[in-house]
């Protein structure tokens, strides 16, 4: 099979470069579409040069239909077409619901929910054209489901993106291209690493994650491959968890 074209958005770090690097494991050619141009290049960069696959970067806000454009036509010209997408780019402000403004809101809204709502609609239109199916895998969170009053425009963005998801599959599934969610348990990355890394919460890992550990950008990198593998071609519209167990958890 030829190598399969892949974009992530958010690719630069955290989950997104975690996701990149099992495709490039895969040899798949790689599109890391991310707010930072700088960041994404150097990601790309060690994409080429520790797996020795195609890798472009693109500057591209998910929230600006302009750029998600303009970034859907630099990876089909760059490499011909495209196979999978992975809609990782995500915000969560962490900042009490009481408190917050209604720009900051609209942003974690705009960014979570729309974001991902523009790349796959203009994606999906490109894999309809190309006539040969298509993978798109959005990352969602266990937030998809609970919440916490620093996280409410979070959980909304996330829920809602669910909806979005189970949506998209029921349009594009005639048309030959799964649309599946991966939600994330605790994670460390960039976005965490500050909370995560405190004693308290480290404890709090030890005792409420079934497995013991924090999860890694890798366990979920994983997930999406599988998702977008040929095992899972009848897999549409439906969220798996990676959490260690996380969820399961009652008391
Ligand atoms: N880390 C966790 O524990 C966790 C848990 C559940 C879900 N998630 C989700 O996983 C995804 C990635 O999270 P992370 O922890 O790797 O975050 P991160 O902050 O470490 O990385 C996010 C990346 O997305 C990019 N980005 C942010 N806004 C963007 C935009 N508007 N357009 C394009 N790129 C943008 C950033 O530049 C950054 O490179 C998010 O959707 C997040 O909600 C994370």
């Amino acid at each position: 099979m030829d190598r399969r074209v892949v974009i992530v958005t958010g690719g630069a770090q955290g989950i997104g470069f975690g996701i990149a690097k099992c495709f490039a494991e895969t040899g798949a050619a790689l599109v890391l579409a991310d707010l930072s141009a700088p960041r994404a290049e150097e990601a790309a960069a060690r994409l080429r040069a520790d797996y020795g696959v195609e890798a472009l970067a693109v500057g591209c806000d998910v929230a600006v239909r302009a750029d998600v454009e303009a970034m859907a036509s630099a990876a089909s010209e760059a490499f011909g077409r495209i196979d999978v997408l992975i809609n990782n780019a995500g915000i969560c402000p962490f900042v009490h619901v009481m408190d917050m403004p209604p720009e900051m809101w609209q942003r974690t809204l705009d960014v979570n929910l729309t974001g991902p709502f523009h790349c796959t609609q203009v994606v999906a239109r490109r894999m309809i054209e190309q006539g040969r199916g298509g993978r798109i895998v959005t990352i969602t969170s266990l937030a998809e489901n609970v919440t916490a009053p620093t996280q409410v425009d979070y959980g909304a963005s996330k829920g809602g993106v669910r909806m979005m998801v189970v949506g998209f599959a029921t349009a594009l599934g005639p048309h030959g291209i799964t649309c599946n969610a991966v939600a994330p348990g605790m994670i460390l990355t960039p976005m965490t690493a500050s909370h995560w890394e405190q004693p308290g919460p480290a404890e709090f890992i030890k005792t409420r994650v079934p497995v013991g550990r924090i999860g890694t950008p890798v366990d979920v990198g994983r997930a999406c491959v599988f998702l977008a593998s040929a095992e899972a071609e009848y897999i549409n519209g439906v969220t798996l968890r990676v959490d260690g167990g996380h969820q399961a958890v009652c008391a």
